[in-house]
């Protein structure tokens, strides 16, 4: 199983945060954001991963990430998305490094609590298809919104104004090897991009889409509200990790 991290993008609702940098290279509390897909994959055993960027800030990704050592990898594979084509097109970049094997697609601004080391197991045991990750979510309509019949995902719509359910779609999507065939297939949407729901669709008619729904918290960090919501999630959890005195503030500058 190999991984793909997705990092391009211009970040527009970032403002002026991204205005000279890539919004994957802000920070998350202590480390940049683009560090937690990366990890997220590492510690689900995928140790081949491409990271997909573009824009004017590419080269800042080589010398913050090299090949990999900060994550006990040898070696990172990079590509280049041109232009704004979405994230199905920046995903069509990787067929050649997939070299046909199955993907594990992560969000460059996704961030998770918990291992997704169990979905993964499960989509390894799968014979075919995708599989994607549900979340219940107080704003659904600022995500994809899966659609439920009897336990079955049988439609995902893309920030839906009447959100059909709860279940957000994570930025975390496995496929077999059929699907940059399928990403040949699509049309751009109304807002002029390759969308991956409409990718994950496709595997929906064919019936062969799975879904876990996720344990712990999960956040984007690409509004200026979820940047800070992440960053305070992933606080927390450092600092809980560490063993920190609940309620502890860092230490004032003198
Ligand atoms: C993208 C996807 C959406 C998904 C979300 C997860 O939205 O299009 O379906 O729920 O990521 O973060 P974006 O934030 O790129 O608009």
């Amino acid at each position: 199983m190999k991984g793909v991290v997705l990092a391009g993008g211009l970040g527009t609702r970032l403002g002026a945060l991204t205005r000279i940098t890539n919004k994957h290279l802000l920070p998350v509390y202590d480390r940049p954001m683009v560090y937690y897909p990366i990890q997220t994959l590492v510690d689900a055993g995928i140790r081949e991963i491409l990271l997909v960027t573009g824009g004017n800030n590419a080269g800042d990704f080589l010398r913050l990430l090299g090949n990999g050592e900060d994550f006990g990898l040898k070696h990172l594979d990079y590509t280049y998305q041109r232009g704004e084509g979405g994230i199905a097109d920046a995903l069509s970049l990787a067929e050649h490094f997939a070299g046909g094997e199955r993907i594990i697609v992560i969000l460059g601004d996704n961030i998770l609590e918990r291992s997704i080391g169990a979905y993964v197991e499960r989509f390894a045991a799968q014979r075919e298809g995708a599989r994607v990750l549900l979340k219940e979510v107080e704003d659904p309509w600022r995500f994809g919104v899966a659609e439920l019949k009897e336990e079955r995902v049988i439609r995902i719509h893309e920030k839906p104004k009447d959100p059909p359910s709860p279940y957000a779609v994570a930025g975390v999507y496995m496929y077999d090897t059929e699907v940059f065939d399928m990403i040949r297939a699509l049309r751009p949407s109304t807002r002029g991009e390759m969308e991956i729901t409409d990718v994950n669709n496709l595997y929906i008619d064919r019936g062969r889409m799975h879904h876990d729904v996720l344990e712990g918290w999960w956040t984007d960090a690409g509004h200026p509200e979820s940047l800070f919501r992440a960053t305070a999630l992933v606080r927390q959890k450092t600092r809980a990790g560490r063993g920190d005195a609940i309620g502890a503030e860092p230490a004032q500058v003198q």
